[in-house]
């Protein structure tokens, strides 16, 4: 039951990193929200401020100690006027460096990685309970713990019972965790093991989010395709089954996933994407680098030749596909052939889209322990060429919508006033001329244009005559 409060408190949650950190982020506003708590977009008037961390690279992680001590600041400032503001760190750098966060910035109240998140009414009110110590009698709350016990269960009552607008987009983890073991990543380390979610909870938790408005839903996993999760008769289903049934939903009316392993692209989900409408004709699916040696020292295990037969299969499955996928410039022992390979791939890939990284050393990861380290300057110039050979395709694919109608979910106002905008089947953003009485909708736009980055649409409707 939900708890009515005089006095409602305020939190701002700062999201770094991925997407399931952004759905993470929505979740501990879920689970705080029947304990008084609700969110502020202002970080100075916050009771409580919960940075939500990436630990993928080295800027990523070093993000965190900055922003605490601009909190300090607030904090004390806060201080001084009679309030207070209790500071927590959750995510992949509270997993991967709990001790050392605790250690290093006492201003820290609470220190809790993703699979703890359920638990934060309990490490507040501990929390609470000690604010008025001093800092040295504190004892510091770190929960970096991977437990038997499933956090989904606790989450998707606290989020039905939860009536914020959730918009018309929304995130669904799925998936969990990384058996891979990709010798740059540290995902297998601060998510832990790959656990997928029971169809069921799947399920109720999707027709929760349409009840609310929600049109499309993007699955959520660090390696989506792996799903495998169980349903009511103890069976093992596969990502492509799941988007069957999700497609069974009335009121849904876009699926996406991400992120995909090329290992796991089944003949199950090629077959979804062949014969659901619902399942959208894009995919991020990484490839990292186009040399055979590069990837077996990442340990991808697979080659360039076989991600590309998947992509041909994809294709042939459905010709619309577009593809994304993401890029490490500058692995160590990368040769500047190595390097025209990783070009040569995204060459007859084609890419409508790409995220493209140099090299970022992790401790604790098997690359960190690897020689033949490219130099920097090598590393920018590579990601340079790279970023301009993505650049342009992406500008070709949107050029080549130009003159096409396709459908486009519109979701929101418009930079300019008289505009709405929306995203395309492929992810694009569409900006157009309309009224706001489209936005909630899917309306068949026709492409007139390209500006940076987003495609300018026409609608007929939207016209008067
Ligand atoms: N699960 C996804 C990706 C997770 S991390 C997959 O299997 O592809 C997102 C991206 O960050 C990766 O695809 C990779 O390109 C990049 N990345 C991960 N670790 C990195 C590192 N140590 N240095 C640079 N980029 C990295
Ligand atoms: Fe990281 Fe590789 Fe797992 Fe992706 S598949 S999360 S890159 S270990
Ligand atoms: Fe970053 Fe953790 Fe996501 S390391 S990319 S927030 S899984």
């Amino acid at each position: 039951m939900t708890e009515t409060h005089a006095n409602s408190k305020k939190l701002f949650v700062k999201t770094y990193g991925c997407q399931m950190n952004v759905y993470d982020s929505a979740c501990m506003s879920d689970a705080l929200a029947p304990h008084g708590y609700e969110t502020t977009l202002d970080m100075a008037q916050a009771d409580l401020v919960l940075l939500n961390t990436c630990h993928i690279r080295e800027k990523a992680s070093e993000k965190v100690f900055s922003e605490l001590g601009r909190l300090k600041e607030l904090q004390g400032k806060r201080r001084a006027m009679g309030g207070d503001m209790l500071i927590g760190v959750a995510g992949c750098v509270a997993q991967a460096e709990g001790e050392e966060i605790a250690r290093r910035a006492p201003v820290v109240d609470i220190v809790f990685g993703p699979q703890a998140y359920h638990k934060l009414p309990e490490m507040l009110a501990r929390a609470e309970a000690q604010r008025h110590l001093h800092p040295a009698l504190k004892t510091p709350i770190i929960d970096t713990d991977f437990p038997e016990e499933d956090k989904f269960e606790h989450l998707p009552a606290a989020r039905k019972e939860i009536t914020i607008k959730r918009g018309l987009t929304a995130f669904l983890t799925v998936q969990e965790g990384c058996d891979k073991f990709c010798s740059f990543c540290v995902v297998p380390y601060t998510r832990g093991v790959e656990v997928s979610r029971p169809v069921a909870q799947i399920l109720a938790e999707a027709r929760g989010l349409v009840d609310a408005g929600v049109k499309e839903i993007t699955l959520l996993g660090q390696n989506v395709n792996a799903y495998h999760g169980l349903d009511a008769t103890g069976r093992s289903i596969s990502l492509g089954e799941l988007a069957y049934l999700l497609a069974e939903i009335k009121g849904l009316e876009r699926l996406r996933y991400t992120t995909s392993h090329p290992r796991d692209m089944d003949d199950a989900l090629i077959a979804a994407h062949r014969d659901l409408d619902i399942l959208m004709p894009y995919l991020h699916l990484p490839v990292q680098s186009g040399s055979d040696s590069i990837l077996k020292t990442m340990n991808r295990r697979h080659t360039a030749a076989e991600y590309m037969a998947i992509i041909e299969r994809i294709k042939a499955a459905r010709s619309d596909m577009a593809l994304s996928g993401d890029f490490i410039v500058g692995f160590p022992g990368e040769t500047d052939a190595d390097f025209e390979d990783t070009l040569r791939i995204i060459a007859d890939v084609g890419y409508a889209s790409a995220y493209s990284f140099k090299y970022s050393t992790r401790p604790g990861t098997p690359g960190a322990n690897l020689g033949d380290q490219v130099p920097e300057d090598v590393k920018n110039e590579r990601l340079w060429r790279l970023q301009d050979l993505v650049n342009a395709q992406t500008t070709a694919f949107h050029q080549s919508c130009v003159g096409k109608t396709m459908p486009v979910l519109i979701e929101r106002p418009g930079r300019m006033q008289g505009q709405v905008g929306g995203r395309s089947p492929y992810l694009q953003a569409v900006h157009l001329d309309g009224l706001p009485d489209l936005i909630g909708a899917i309306h068949q736009v026709k492409i007139i244009g390209i500006s940076t980055n987003s495609l300018v649409g026409w609608l007929k409707a939207a016209v008067a005559v």
